[in-house]
């Protein structure tokens, strides 16, 4: 199986991807994950990347082509992968067409954006496994610590109130065209081209996992 999921943040894009992986037997490859992984180890590529992130912006498509050209070249892709969190841009979605690594599904998450503000004020995550909790509505099993490793759980830089609301624009203005990109393309008739599924985001975690296998059918 071969996978992307495209939607705003917060989506739960991260969350519905635990149980696809797991599925599967397949990767879960999240250019978010691997960014923050760079900033925190401090790499070249973390420091280019730090204070665009931390502003809600996008880093640069050269910097994830590059990125993910090394990612989807390692042996563990050869089963599939899901993609999370890219392609994020008309030219990164080209760019991974290009390659022409065939994708069997493109799948929508749609949430709208007064969801998103809660949601995302109330996660927490593991920073070493990119495990996500909500105080709420998805809580660890002890307050405050990740339910594997029993390590500190932490909010994200870029999950304070105003960077939440630029990524949502930032979301609107260059991602939210792929939805157009990928309906078309399987519209098209086109052999080679990824079946598009949209879901609605709405509802328990469950609910959504539901409709996640229901539409990968
Ligand atoms: P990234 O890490 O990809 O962030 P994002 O797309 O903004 O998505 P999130 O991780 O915030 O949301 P999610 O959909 O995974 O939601 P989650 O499951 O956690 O990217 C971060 C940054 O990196 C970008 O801003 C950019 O700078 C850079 N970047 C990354 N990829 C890039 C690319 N390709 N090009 C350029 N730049 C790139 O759920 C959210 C919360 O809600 C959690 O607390 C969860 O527990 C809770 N929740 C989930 N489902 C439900 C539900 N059904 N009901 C109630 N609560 C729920
Ligand atoms: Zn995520």
């Amino acid at each position: 199986m071969r996978l992307i999921l495209i939607g705003p943040p917060g989506a739960g894009k991260g969350t519905q991807a635990a149980f696809i992986k797991e599925h599967f037997g397949i990767p879960q490859i999240s250019t978010g994950d691997m960014l923050r992984a760079a900033v925190k180890a401090g790499t070249p590529l973390g420091l280019k990347a730090k204070a665009v992130m931390a502003s809600g912006g996008l880093v640069s498509d050269d910097i994830i082509l590059g990125l993910m050209k090394e990612r989807l070249a390692k042996p563990d892709c050869e089963k599939g992968f899901l993609l999370d969190g890219f392609p994020r841009t008309i030219p990164q979605a080209e760019a991974l067409r290009q390659t022409g690594i065939p994708i069997d599904f493109v799948l929508e998450i749609s949430v709208p954006d007064e969801e998103i503000i809660t949601r995302i004020s109330g996660r927490r995550i593991d920073p070493a496994s990119g495990r996500t909790y909500h105080v709420k509505y998805n809580p660890p099993k002890v307050e405050g610590r990740d339910d594997v490793t029993g390590a500190p759980l932490i909010q994200r830089d870029d999950d304070k109130e105003e960077v939440v609301r630029n990524r949502l624009k930032v979301y609107h203005e260059q991602t939210e065209a792929l939805v157009k990109f990928y309906s078309d393309l399987a519209a098209s008739g086109d052999a080679s081209a990824p079946k598009y599924r949209s879901i609605s985001g709405l509802g328990t975690i469950e609910e959504i996992t539901a409709r996640v296998f229901d539409a990968l059918k």
